[in-house]
């Protein structure tokens, strides 16, 4: 008879590429992990767990969890893996940290254009038959001030590609240096001053419980009405009744959203307006992305089950 393999579950849809770099020593198996009645039996007799943001890997799912060594997050964010309670029970959470950076910074950026041009809107109208100019002019991100919510590596890159726009970079991270933003022409802030400066602002934070709900009433009571606010980095930090209030209302001009509060999100009233771009949680949504972030993960976790040390990326 053939020796066991270890198991490892897929419970998202990952690139190939991922099976492949895991090659033949693992038995694979697939779940829906969104989906709470499949995940938790599936759980139970697998040595690791492949997810990306859908699957709740929480203390509940953990618990189900008979044989699990390694939970592996093919992306950035582990808001969805109680990390705590997996190293609790001596579980290794592993993630990809710079596999799908490019590609969010890339999408932030093609919210801030989409949002300032108003492409969705005039696409729709369009598609309708109308051919506006006039109602759908725009302005230039060129010579205008943007502020980076977050300087860290993916707000570093959304800086980079803003201030080749012709833009003015300032940014609010209490765990950034001035001096070393200094280096990259970003003037640090605070968040008020931020708020206050920007034409242009984009957030790049983790979802902690410091940083859900930020981006608030408050805030946006310092905004100028002309701001143009991107979240491509989780939902929830910009809270959303006080960002529809701020759009209905025209305290601020526009935004462009990737993520929500609660996902998947197809009902939303931030979806009616007309001064917002929407995009369903796509910043990591590219083949170059998927496929390094997929690699990344299956080398880690073969590291893992071979009870090797797993380099941080
Ligand atoms: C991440 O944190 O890497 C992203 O949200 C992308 C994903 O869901 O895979």
């Amino acid at each position: 008879a053939q020796t066991a393999r270890p198991v490892v579950l897929i419970a998202e849809e990952l690139s190939p590429a991922t099976v492949e770099a895991l090659g033949p020593d693992f038995e694979i198996r697939h779940c829906n992990g969104a989906d709470r009645a499949e995940l938790i039996p599936a759980i139970a007799d697998v040595d690791a767990i492949l997810v990306r943001s859908a699957t709740k890997v929480d203390a509940e799912a953990l618990a189900a969890a008979q044989q699990l060594k390694v939970v592996a997050r093919a992306g950035v964010g582990l808001d969805n893996v109680d990390v705590k309670a997996a190293t609790q029970s001596g579980v290794m959470v592993v993630n990809a940290p710079t596999s799908n950076i490019v590609s969010a910074a890339a999408l932030a950026v093609a919210l801030m254009l989409a949002a300032a041009r108003h492409v969705s809107p005039a696409h729709a109208a369009l598609r309708n038959g109308e051919w506006k100019r006039s109602k759908y002019t725009g302005i230039e991100l060129f010579e205008k001030t943007v502020g980076i919510v977050g300087l860290g590596r993916i707000g570093v890159l959304v800086a980079q590609r803003l201030a080749a726009f012709g833009m003015d970079v300032i940014a609010y991270d209490p765990y950034v240096q001035p001096g070393r933003a200094a280096q990259m022409g970003v003037r640090l802030v605070d968040l008020d001053t931020l708020m206050a400066e920007a034409d242009f602002m984009s957030v790049h934070l983790p979802k902690t419980p410091e940083t859900v709900g930020l981006i608030g009433a408050d805030q946006l009571a310092k905004a100028k009405p002309s701001l143009v606010l991107v979240n491509a980095a989780r939902g929830g930090i910009v809270d959303e009744a006080a960002l529809h209030d701020a759009l209905k209302t025209g305290r601020i001009a526009a935004a462009g959203l990737d993520v929500f509060a609660k996902e998947p999100c197809t009902d939303s009233p931030l979806f009616e307006l007309e001064n917002v771009v929407a995009t369903p949680h796509l910043g990591a949504s590219t083949d170059e992305a998927q496929e390094k972030a997929g690699i990344a993960v299956a080398k880690s976790v073969r590291l893992a089950l071979s009870g090797e040390l797993v380099p941080d990326a």
